[in-house]
């Protein structure tokens, strides 16, 4: 079975676990790219990316090099903007109907993770979601563990397949 992992990060976070997951489990790997990315930082970064993620904004992303319908398995990961995914998945789910996909999920937050994961459930309702798993901004905290709890996880459900 083909699999892939696709993220979105800003900040690195996302992009750390998603690439240990994909090299765990040997899987292809696919960044999502807003062409026009967020350009503030400081506070203002939470009031402009708080705001995109809120309204459902979909940013135009850079072109995807990979036939997304081609994979069976997919492990999709996003840093939590105001309690839900980053505007770049937002983008994705709209362009890709994704059917009858198994599918695990992953966020990095700061704390609040808030229903991020209903929201992703809701967005790919008619899939097969495998589990779900967050950590706390991983690069600053406890990074070897992190990394070696997302490997675990994954390694696990696809063993369980
Ligand atoms: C626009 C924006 C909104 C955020 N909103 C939240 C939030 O609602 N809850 C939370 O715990 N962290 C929030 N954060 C913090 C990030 O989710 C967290 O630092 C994450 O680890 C960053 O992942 P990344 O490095 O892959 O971008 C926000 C960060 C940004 C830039």
């Amino acid at each position: 079975m083909k699999k892939i992992v696709i993220f979105y990060s800003f900040e690195g976070d996302t992009k750390m676990i998603a690439e240990n997951i994909a090299q765990a489990i040997d899987a292809d790997i696919l960044e999502l790219k807003p062409k026009q990315d967020l350009k503030s930082k400081g506070f203002m970064k939470y009031v402009w990316g708080g705001k995109a993620a809120i309204t459902h904004k979909q940013p135009e992303l850079l072109p995807l090099n990979k036939d997304i319908n081609s994979y069976d398995i997919l492990f999709i990961g996003t840093p939590v903007w105001a309690w839900t995914y980053a505007p770049a998945l937002n983008t994705f789910f709209s362009a890709h109907l994704l059917l009858d996909k198994k599918i695990a999920l992953f966020c990095c937050h700061g704390g609040g993770k808030g229903k991020i994961f209903d929201h992703m459930n809701d967005a790919l309702k008619d899939n097969q979601i495998l589990g779900e798993i967050d950590f706390q901004d991983p690069l600053k905290n406890n990074t070897d563990k992190n990394i070696e709890k997302a490997k675990k996880w994954a390694e696990k459900i696809i063993e369980t397949l």
